[in-house]
């Protein structure tokens, strides 16, 4: 089941020193493709049919021709925000073979005609960012960054940039504000694709593995980084796994297998012995699924959105039969009513609305419409936003209600204001 692209290296010790990155091949792709026309990488990235990997599946080679056709100068953001509860696959890449990542920064700079690229990631990572620099510093003095990238006369600099530690601040637009040194509120999207803009100039926004997959397909082309996966989800994914797991962990897998074999192979099953109860599959803000549906399931985009739930990041939470689904669903509400920026109406006042509902109910004071009120309050945060956290909230409760109704039915039985 395992496939291994971007962590094919992992195991090896000290693998984030430049020596041991390079003795295992780090930077080959880089003499290879800079001797290239730019617009020949890009064209390998689009046949390759390369996903975003940052959780909404974009085709890659679409978002990078949005930023090289233009005259102007461009930028690279490097989305190293992760705060999507149950992911932690970036932070794998950046910890383990943070040189790959450098490299595949290289690579889409050169592709899109930047020079400048940023790495953005949570404040609380301190660990990582000080890996990143330290890995930057090597490459630096070995001229693999610079005024003359491994003398192509290309210049690329790369700066690491630590955030202050919101979940808004992953997304794309929110992200690019807090760089510019304002408040990480999201922007309103245009109707057209559009690329993303730091200061006035089209910026290229691309997640850390999505970047970290690139040195893959450039040194062996885009027909051998299709030979893995589904026809419309082409490639591999650092699936990871939490909660009542027995193997928690990232495990890189083709897209496309089957979910169950993947809880029950590679995380070697649901803790003591216990039954499963339900599956986030792809971090706090895709649809839960129930077991029944787990059975079935397959990992790619196409075959969990036809089940009305949603790929993600890959990180799956794993719940066992003792699982409580009201309690689930306050623990993600207060998360949520905690991390609206607070921009648009729905949004604001409807997490704190659904969480303080889900409070009554945990707390035995439910109303007989308390159901009806979480949908209603749901479709009006669907849609009406300037970004799609609201939605995604909007989704998670429709979710739980559908999958687990007579959970919250049972609440509002033992209630005393029913
Ligand atoms: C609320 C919210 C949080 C997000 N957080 C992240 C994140 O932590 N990391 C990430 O790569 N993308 C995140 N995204 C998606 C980004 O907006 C963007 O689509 C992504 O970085 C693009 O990279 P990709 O195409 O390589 O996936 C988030 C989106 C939303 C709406
Ligand atoms: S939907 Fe929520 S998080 Fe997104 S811009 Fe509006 S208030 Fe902010």
């Amino acid at each position: 089941m395992i496939c291994k692209i971007v962590s094919k290296n992992f195991e090896i010790e000290n693998l984030h020193t430049l020596e041991v990155a390079k003795r295992n091949g780090a930077y080959k792709s880089i003499d290879k493709a800079f001797k290239k026309k730019q617009t020949e990488i890009e064209s390998e990235i689009s046949k390759s049919g390369l996903r975003g990997k940052g959780g909404g599946g974009a085709p890659a080679g679409a978002k990078w021709c949005l930023v090289s056709t233009s005259a102007q100068k461009s930028y690279l953001v490097v989305n190293a925000d992760e705060s999507e509860p149950g992911t932690f696959k970036d932070r794998e890449i950046m910890d383990k073979d943070p040189h790959l990542l450098i490299e595949g920064i290289l690579l889409t700079c050169y592709a899109i005609n930047a020079h400048d690229a940023y790495i953005y990631i949570r404040g609380e990572y301190k660990f990582f960012a000080d890996r990143l620099n330290e890995a930057l510093k090597e490459a630096y003095a070995d001229g693999i960054l610079g005024q003359n990238v491994k003398d192509f006369g290309y210049r690329i600099d790369i700066t690491v940039h630590r955030g202050a530690g919101a979940y808004i601040c992953g997304e794309k637009s929110a992200l690019i504000e807090s760089l510019e040194g304002n408040r990480g509120h999201p922007r309103l999207k245009p109707h057209e694709p559009s690329p993303e803009y730091y200061f006035g100039k089209p910026t290229l926004v691309n997640n850390v593995e999505t970047i970290a997959t690139v040195p893959f397909i450039i040194n062996n082309g885009a027909d051998a980084y299709r030979s893995f996966g589904t026809q419309k989800s082409p490639g591999t994914l650092l699936f990871g796994m939490s909660g009542h797991i027995n193997k928690p962990g990232i495990y890189e897998m083709a897209f496309g297998e089957s979910m169950q074999d993947f809880i029950n192979i590679l995380g070697g099953g649901v803790k003591n012995g216990k039954k499963l109860k339900a599956v986030i599959p792809g971090g706090a803000s895709t649809p839960i699924l129930s077991a029944k549906e787990v059975q079935t399931a397959r990992l790619d985009y196409e075959s969990l959105r036809e089940i009305g739930s949603a790929l993600g990041t890959g990180g799956m939470i794993i719940m066992d039969e003792d699982t409580c689904m009201v309690k689930v669903l306050k623990n993600l509400l207060s998360f949520y009513s905690h991390e609206s920026c607070g921009q648009c109406t729905p949004c604001r006042e409807g997490t704190a609305w659904v969480d303080g509902i889900i409070s009554n109910l945990l707390n035995k004071k439910g109303k007989a419409d308390d159901i009806e009120l979480l949908s209603d309050i749901s479709k009006t945060m669907n849609g009406k936003t300037i970004c799609v956290f609201a939605p995604a909230v909007a989704m998670v409760i429709d979710g739980f209600i559908l999958r687990f109704r007579d959970e919250f039915e049972a609440y509002i039985k033992e209630s005393s204001y029913v």
